[in-house]
């Protein structure tokens, strides 16, 4: 019945609402995988305004991931305090020595290299490795799942819904921009297709949007009740 969401529909939205973040490339330039790596960490469970000016201060002292690893763990906290989590903090430190003494300096550029490193989880390397280095790879975070689970109308709640969820986003993850896709979905997720009062009307995938045909895209992601 419903039209599929097509990739390109929400590329061609992207490439004129994206948000100039400093840890993005600009368009035609990839991004450095160390700042790529560095802003995904810092963003997992802190909002973009919060980490720019931790992202840009950070970069400030430790500007190459061999930069961080030499650095001293005291050094590493000192420029993490106030962001939370810490434990992202000493897991970037870890990740860092990780990557000079066993890949030479340079991010590992897979997804399943990625996964093998210390504090990289599913989601992460995903994001690395579509985001940096072009791989066709799905990152799914808490707005990639909300936008999926309206689009697609999934009635199974989360968390049980994630495996479903995460199959339907990589069947969408075009060859040829896998990292603007990424980004794209997380852009859509926090600015329009928002938790409370979705701008719909300003969707580029309102007309495949099956929660929307329905008048429920407020209601998806489903809950499992407690
Ligand atoms: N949240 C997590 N990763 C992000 C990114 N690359 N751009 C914007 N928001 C994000």
């Amino acid at each position: 019945s419903a039209t599929k969401p097509d990739p390109q529909d929400l590329l061609a939205w992207y490439d004129h609402h994206r948000r100039d973040l400093p840890w993005r490339a600009r368009p035609g330039v990839t991004a450095d995988p160390y700042r790529v790596w560095l802003s995904e960490i810092m963003l997992q469970q802190t909002t973009v305004a919060a980490v720019k000016p931790y992202y840009l201060k950070f970069l400030e002292r430790f500007p190459t991931v061999e930069a961080l690893a030499e650095a001293p763990s005291e050094a590493v906290m000192q420029a993490w305090a106030g962001l939370g989590y810490y434990s992202r903090a000493r897991n970037l430190h870890a990740c860092a020595k990780a990557v000079v003494d066993k890949h030479g300096g340079r991010i590992p550029g897979t997804e399943a290299e990625l996964l093998k490193l210390p504090g990289i989880g599913a989601y992460t390397a995903a994001a690395v490795a579509a985001i940096a280095f072009n791989e066709k790879a799905a990152a799914v975070d808490g707005n990639v799942e909300r936008v999926m689970s309206r689009i697609f109308m999934v009635e199974e709640p989360l968390p049980k819904a994630k495996p479903l969820i995460r199959a339907l986003t990589e069947a969408l993850v075009p060859a040829d921009r896998p990292g603007d896709f990424a980004q794209a979905v997380m852009d859509l997720g926090a600015t329009i297709c928002t938790p409370k009062r979705p701008a719909c009307a300003l969707c580029p995938w309102m007309v495949p949007c099956r929660a929307r045909a329905e008048g429920l895209q407020e209601t998806f992601p489903r809950k499992q009740k407690k």
